[in-house]
């Protein structure tokens, strides 16, 4: 009996460091462009973790060596499991309302509701213009986060 729950005190213990850890993880993680080599650019993001669909606020902005043209370029930002394979929930997009020249440094902010996600995840976040097929997008800018969610 003792023994048990010396065992579980241990294990609690351990899961309790890990959390720790795995925080300080998430903290230190950044937005790094998506492979194979696409354009990144900068997001910051608030809340840091997703229990239960929060309303995530992006902060996105950079230097791209393409036009973003108003009313027609998107902001995409999508979630995927831990292997990239498979989209977590539908792709928000949002118009960029402001036209930019490529160079000079574009801003754009969006809210939405993330889905229900897993404990391993990542969002991707992209820049694109529609193709010539309807819901299809000509992605040139990229950047995406390995998240720990807890
Ligand atoms: C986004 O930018 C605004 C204005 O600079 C700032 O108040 C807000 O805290 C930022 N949010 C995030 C998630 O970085
Ligand atoms: C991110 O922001 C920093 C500082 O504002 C800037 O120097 C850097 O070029 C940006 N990175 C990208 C990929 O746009
Ligand atoms: C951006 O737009 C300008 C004129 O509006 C054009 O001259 C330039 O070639 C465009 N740049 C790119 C990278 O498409
Ligand atoms: C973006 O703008 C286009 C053209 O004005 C419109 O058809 C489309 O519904 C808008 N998309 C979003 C996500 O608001």
């Amino acid at each position: 009996m003792m023994k048990n729950f010396i065992f579980t005190f241990i294990l609690f213990a351990i899961i309790l460091t890990v959390n720790a850890v795995l925080f300080q993880l998430n903290k230190r993680r950044n937005f790094i462009s998506c492979p194979p080599n696409y354009q990144g650019f900068n997001v910051t993001f608030s809340p840091n973790s997703f229990p239960q669909k929060p309303e995530v606020e992006y902060n996105v902005s950079g230097i791209l060596t393409h036009n973003i043209t108003k009313d027609r370029t998107v902001l995409g930002i999508w979630y995927t499991d831990s292997s990239k394979s498979f989209g977590l929930g539908d792709t928000y997009f949002q118009n960029f309302t402001k036209s930019y020249k490529a160079k000079p440094p574009f801003v754009i902010t969006a809210s939405e509701i993330a889905p229900e996600l897993p404990i391993h995840f990542f969002i991707q976040i992209s820049v694109a213009d529609p193709a010539n097929e309807p819901n299809k997008y000509i992605i040139y800018a990229c950047t995406e986060i390995d998240m720990i969610n807890l």
